[in-house]
């Protein structure tokens, strides 16, 4: 057999797939990788436009990253959580500077899920109240008190879910829950929206209020002015703690580390992953406000990992950061999404009737595909599966015809390459969708 037939063959046996239907897919091995491009092992090249799940944000095989885990492994593979590890200790040191407000702490997991779990736990021991609301247009994770948070159909299957999580409509203009014909509109109304939620539900009862700084794979919805300075306000009004999920938001992302620095907001809990460290070595995290972290000064925290801190994995984080401040990655990743992404996106729309809407900062965007403008009836129904999700799949199939990976979600294609993306290799892939999406304007009925 060939290395592409055995993996196939092993992955088919015996790999066991998340969220599929294991008879009905077929992963494409990948043979090799190198910043923002991968090959199978014929040799095609693929441009990666995922980064992979939105967390390889310094590229494939960044040599810094590479070299710092060959020296900890060398050095140190592992220690137990209890001990302290000089890479930990640095790379929550660099977590902590980088962090707003009084987040000086970090409590380390080993992906996004434990994060928002444990910032979930942390809120209800703090205030020592069980509810959690959390928006419908979100994905947490999938834990049991994650995928309870998640508002998507990934949340569907594993209820009924913990008890004390309610959901809420965040803004998102272009469907608006709130009839708003403006962004300051939208703003006001999702506040009042949240607010009447917290009354209702009692503001004694209600531990946090979590949520995507930028909501990410339910639509690339970045928050209109004055949204998230008023979930703050109503935090502090009513003693619920602020959860910011930035696992997918934070580091690089919207070109900020964290994506709540755009707009000036501290929360008091910060949940991470992914663009920590690219997920080289699987790693997450909750950064800690004084105030929560001082709830556990005499009294124990009730949680905790194996792996907590693992120092492979925190010496790829400070790698990383330090690549980031070196490379001058967030000023690139503001100047792709400015001046080369954004704009282009936007003539594409202009070419395109499918395009109903453009939207995104940094290398976080999204186009939200439709049959018709005017209606804004979504390309593909919402959670479309089988046939009902054709026109995506054609659409994608066309994308990878033209050396691209897409990510698709929904009636979505969401534009999110390495943050180290190059200006040429992001123009290249721009020009893939522009041609591919001739397959979802073959749809278009308006
Ligand atoms: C916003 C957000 N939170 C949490 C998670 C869960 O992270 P993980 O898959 O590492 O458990 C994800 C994963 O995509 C995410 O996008």
């Amino acid at each position: 057999m060939t290395p592409d037939e055995q993996t196939r063959a092993d992955d088919r046996r015996h790999v066991f797939h998340s969220w599929s239907a294991q008879g009905l897919i077929n992963p494409m091995p990948i043979a090799e990788a190198r910043g923002s491009v991968f090959w199978d092992y014929e040799g095609n090249r693929y441009l990666d436009f995922t980064s992979q799940l939105v967390n390889m944000n310094i590229g494939h095989q960044h040599p810094a990253l590479v070299a710092a885990i060959q020296e900890q492994a060398a050095k140190l593979c592992t220690v137990a959580p209890g001990f302290a590890n000089d890479k930990r200790g640095e790379a929550a040191r660099l977590i902590a500077e980088l962090a707003p407000g009084d987040l000086n702490r970090v409590f380390f997991t080993n992906g996004g899920a434990e994060a928002t779990e444990n910032a979930m736990r942390m809120a209800r021991l703090h205030t020592g109240r069980h509810k959690v609301l959390a928006m419908y247009r979100s994905y947490h994770g999938a834990t049991a008190g994650a995928i309870t948070a998640t508002g998507d159909p990934r949340r569907w299957p594993s209820e009924p879910a913990q008890p004390g999580v309610v959901h809420f409509w965040g803004p998102y203009l272009y469907r608006s829950a709130f009839h708003s014909s403006s962004e300051e509109e939208e703003s006001a109304r999702a506040l009042a929206h949240l607010r009447d939620t917290i009354v209702f539900e009692g503001p004694h009862t209600v531990a946090a209020v979590i949520l995507e700084t930028v909501v990410g794979t339910n639509g690339i919805l970045v928050p209109p002015p004055g949204y998230l300075e008023g979930v703050r306000a109503l935090c502090d009004e009513y003693g619920i703690v602020f959860i910011a999920d930035e696992v997918m938001a934070g580091f690089g992302r919207c070109g900020e580390w964290f994506a709540v620095d755009r707009w000036g907001v501290a929360p008091d809990l910060i949940a991470f992953a992914k663009g920590i460290n690219s997920g080289y070595v699987p790693l997450g995290g909750v950064v800690i406000s004084d105030r929560i972290a001082e709830t556990f000064r005499e009294r124990p925290y009730p949680g905790g990992l194996t792996y907590s801190g693992h120092p492979i994995a925190c010496a790829a984080a400070v790698a990383s950061i330090g690549v980031f401040k070196e490379e001058g990655v967030l000023e690139h990743v503001r100047t792709l999404g400015e001046k080369v992404i954004g704009p282009e996106l936007r003539a594409i729309a202009e070419r395109h009737p499918s395009v109903g809407e453009v939207r995104g900062l940094g290398v976080f965007w999204a186009l939200e595909l439709v049959r018709n403008r005017e209606t804004r009836e979504p390309l593909v129904p919402y959670n479309a599966g089988g046939g009902d999700a054709a026109p995506m799949n054609e659409f994608a199939a066309a994308c990878k015809a033209r050396g691209v990976w897409p990510f698709t979600h929904f009636n979505r294609t969401h534009v999110v390459p390495p943050c180290t993306i190059t200006e040429d290799e992001a123009r290249e892939g721009l020009a893939a969708l522009d041609e591919a999406l001739a397959v979802a304007d073959s749809h278009y009925a308006g």
